[in-house]
């Protein structure tokens, strides 16, 4: 059996911060943003939107999408780096409001979340027993991001998007091939110190921010291109798929210039690739599968097209997976 894409929901919160807010909060300018990252504005939850009323709205208009009802659903992960809280995990608050009460999971790999949820969801679907897994990408950055620290507050933005996957057969559209990995030595590259077995929340941790996202972004920047083209090249050699294939490249949408150079050297053209960090900036997890949705509602995917996904994040964590397009 083969995982394929039923249906897909987003959720975005309607509050915007703009680059010239920006350059009104910190030192930094539209142009510098622009140039450097291509992002223009993205949302940010007001106080009463959290990871969980977001994935559970995006989770929704999935479920819907796919022609289903929530007893449908025989499985919820969610991929997030800022869950609802410490304990339970935040699928038990999304399952709970969307009425399920199939098993659940949370998946914490960064901004390669999505990547590894569709693979985990899509091998627990070929095993057998379960018809349809809702995957759930969703995050509130801004409630770990310090809002004084302009070499952070300008990259991230709060969504979620979510798609359900319904087993299929072996020849039709869905999961052909994917990639993950995962080098433990690079976990300070970024990530928010405090808050954990390590680093309990304390007076002091507050008094130093690291309840807050810190990030080398350079170093994150040169490792990612490295990483996130021989995810990609490994994915396509096991589908014995060529670049030239593949007609839809979906990468993680962390910063425009990282996007041109990954697709440059993979041999997509731009006309291939899909990046909307424009409207959203880097909204980790939430970022592949967001920017999947807004495609195939543009109906810009057809059916029976090859879609590569590539990811990476804190961890530093790296996944790629292609899929052939099209509802099982
Ligand atoms: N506005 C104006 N100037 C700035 C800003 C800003 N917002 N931020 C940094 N600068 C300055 C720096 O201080 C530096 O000044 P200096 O040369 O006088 O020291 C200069 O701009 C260049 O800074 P760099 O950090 O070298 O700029 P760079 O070109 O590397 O861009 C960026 C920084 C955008 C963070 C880039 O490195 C990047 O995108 N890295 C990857 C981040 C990423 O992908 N993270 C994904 C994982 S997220 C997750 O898993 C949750």
């Amino acid at each position: 059996m083969r995982a394929a894409i039923a249906g897909w929901g987003v959720a975005l919160p309607d509050g915007r911060l703009t680059n010239a807010d920006l350059e009104r909060l910190v030192d930094t300018s539209d142009r510098w943003i622009v140039e450097r990252t291509g992002i223009r504005e993205r949302r940010i939850a007001s106080p009463d939107e959290t990871t969980a009323s977001l994935a559970t709205e995006a989770g929704a208009a999935a479920i819907k999408s796919a022609g289903l009802t929530p007893v449908d659903v025989d499985l919820l992960i969610i991929a997030t780096a800022t869950p609802e809280q410490p304990i339970p995990h935040t699928a038990a608050f999304v399952g709970d409001s969307l009425g399920l009460r199939c098993g659940s999971f949370d998946i914490n790999a960064g901004c390669a979340g999505f990547v590894y949820e569709l693979v985990a969801g899509g091998a627990l679907l070929s095993s057998g027993g379960l018809e349809h897994v809702l995957v759930i990408g969703a995050e509130t950055l801004s409630r770990v991001i310090d809002p004084t620290d302009r070499a952070t507050c300008v990259l991230f933005g709060d969504a979620a998007a979510a798609l359900v996957l319904e087993a299929g057969p072996d020849d039709g559209p869905g999961l052909l091939a994917f990639d993950l990995g995962c080098d433990g030595s690079l976990a300070g590259l970024l990530g928010v110190r405090a808050g954990g077995s390590r680093q309990p929340t304390t007076v002091e941790t507050l008094a130093e921010g690291l309840q807050y996202l810190q990030m080398h972004g350079p170093e994150v920047f040169r490792r990612a291109v490295r990483v996130v083209v021989d995810s990609a090249n490994a994915t396509l050699g096991r589908a014995g798929v060529a670049s030239s294939s593949v007609d839809w490249f979906v990468p993680h949408q962390a910063n425009a210039r990282i996007i041109d150079a990954v697709a440059q050297r993979l041999g997509i053209p731009a006309e291939r690739t899909i990046v909307n960090i424009d409207h959203y900036g880097n909204t980790s997890a939430a970022s592949i599968p967001l920017a999947l949705a807004e495609a195939a509602d543009a109906g810009r995917l057809r059916p029976g097209d090859l879609v590569l996904f590539s990811g990476f994040g804190a961890g530093m964590t790296w996944g790629s997976a292609l899929m052939r397009w099209g509802r099982p």
